[in-house]
């Protein structure tokens, strides 16, 4: 594994957040959101809080996790609240022993009850919505995460070679999402980062298919789009496979696919637009007559979530940093025949692009023998 095993520093992490307590013009940030709150402590568990001030940090949980907030960040000052006692009830008392009056939520991960309950619970605080405080440090992967998200990579594509190479006629869409996670679970994933796709023939043209209990027969095309989740950390690939047989048609559409992604991915560069890498990959395909088969964004970025900033879209205002880690994934729909998608991860580094994902992706790669 290529990777600086140095663990991040959590405390670095939560200084940066503090930083921002002064543009946000309060004394403290609730930090409701479970991967921000794992992103700054290393805790893992869910249903708990952190309180980040001018001068403290502290983490607001349950007795349930005492043990793993011992083992994975023992060091942070917590407060445990008791069966009875309701989490917002928690944060009131603590935030009634300091001198934060001013404090700001993360207003994208609380629901309007949760709001409600803090008010109630702590009616003289001062309330303000903030959003993508610690997402906009996420979005910029230190070493250490990029070597989990190379090996998540590294996970999702061993077990896609396990699973075709199992693959017959009467294998269905279910049976091969299954057997994808299992080979993924069985090797060293968490899970898997998000729902496994796989379409048999005209089932590809559905972006985000759910797997049927449609056995592959004769169809000739596969569109299979899966990722596996180690330590936090998402991977996401696509790749599509054909079989003998497979038309004219799905093979010109192919090479236009992959055209648009190398020329996308040839483009990525600190200091580029989001917007401008999504218009290099619809140009290409606009130019084989196909722009209107492209039926969404180019990327995302991958890490703690698998759908998180940058975004690579036409309405996007962001611009490429080195560290970000972005999906590239343009693909072509034509419903009732079949769909195409080729993705794989990204890293901007200080020059260009790292593509973290290495399995083949040429037409002759893509073509299965059964
Ligand atoms: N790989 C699924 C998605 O990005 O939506
Ligand atoms: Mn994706």
């Amino acid at each position: 594994m290529k990777t600086n095993q140095t663990q991040p520093s959590y405390s670095d992490r939560i200084d940066r957040v503090r930083d921002c307590l002064a543009t946000l013009m309060c004394d403290a940030l609730l930090v409701t959101d479970t991967r921000n709150v794992r992103y700054l402590t290393g805790f893992t568990g869910d249903s708990s809080f952190l309180l980040v001030s001018g001068r403290d940090a502290i983490i607001l949980s349950d007795g349930r996790y005492d043990v793993q907030l011992d083992q994975q960040c023992g060091s942070l000052p917590r407060a445990i609240r008791p069966p009875q006692q309701k989490i917002a009830e928690l944060t009131a008392e603590v935030l009634a022993d300091s001198t934060n009056k001013n404090v700001a939520v993360e207003a994208a991960d609380l629901t309007l009850s949760a709001m409600a309950e803090l008010k109630a619970a702590s009616p003289d605080t001062r309330w303000v919505e903030s959003s993508g405080v610690v997402e906009q440090f996420r979005q910029l992967k230190d070493d250490y995460e990029v070597g989990l998200i190379r090996r998540a990579a590294e996970i999702a594509e061993r077990a896609l070679e396990k699973t075709l190479a199992n693959l017959t006629p009467a294998t269905t869409e279910r049976q091969f999402a299954l057997d994808l996670e299992n080979a993924m679970r069985h090797d060293s994933a968490d899970g898997v980062s998000f729902d496994i796709i796989a379409g048999f023939g005209e089932t590809g043209a559905l972006p985000h298919y759910q797997p049927a209990n449609r056995a592959l027969g004769n169809h000739t095309t596969l569109l299979i789009d899966w990722g596996a989740c180690f330590e936090g950390y998402a991977s996401d690939i696509t790749r599509t496979f054909y079989r003998a047989g497979a038309s004219d048609r799905f093979r010109a559409a192919y090479d236009a696919v992959l055209e648009a992604q190398l020329a996308a991915i040839d483009a990525i560069r600190p200091g580029a637009a989001c917007r401008d890498i999504d218009a290099v990959a619809r140009r290409v395909l606009e130019k084989h007559g196909m722009a209107d088969a492209f039926l969404h964004s180019l990327g995302h970025g991958i890490g703690l979530q698998i759908h998180e900033g940058p975004r690579l879209a036409e309405i996007s205002t962001e611009t490429l940093e080195p560290g970000m880690v972005v999906t590239v994934e343009p693909g072509v729909y034509f419903g009732g025949d079949f769909g195409i998608r080729i993705e794989d991860d990204v890293l901007v580094t200080a020059n260009g692009a790292e593509v973290l994902s290495g399995l083949a992706k040429g037409l002759d790669d893509c073509r299965l023998m059964l």
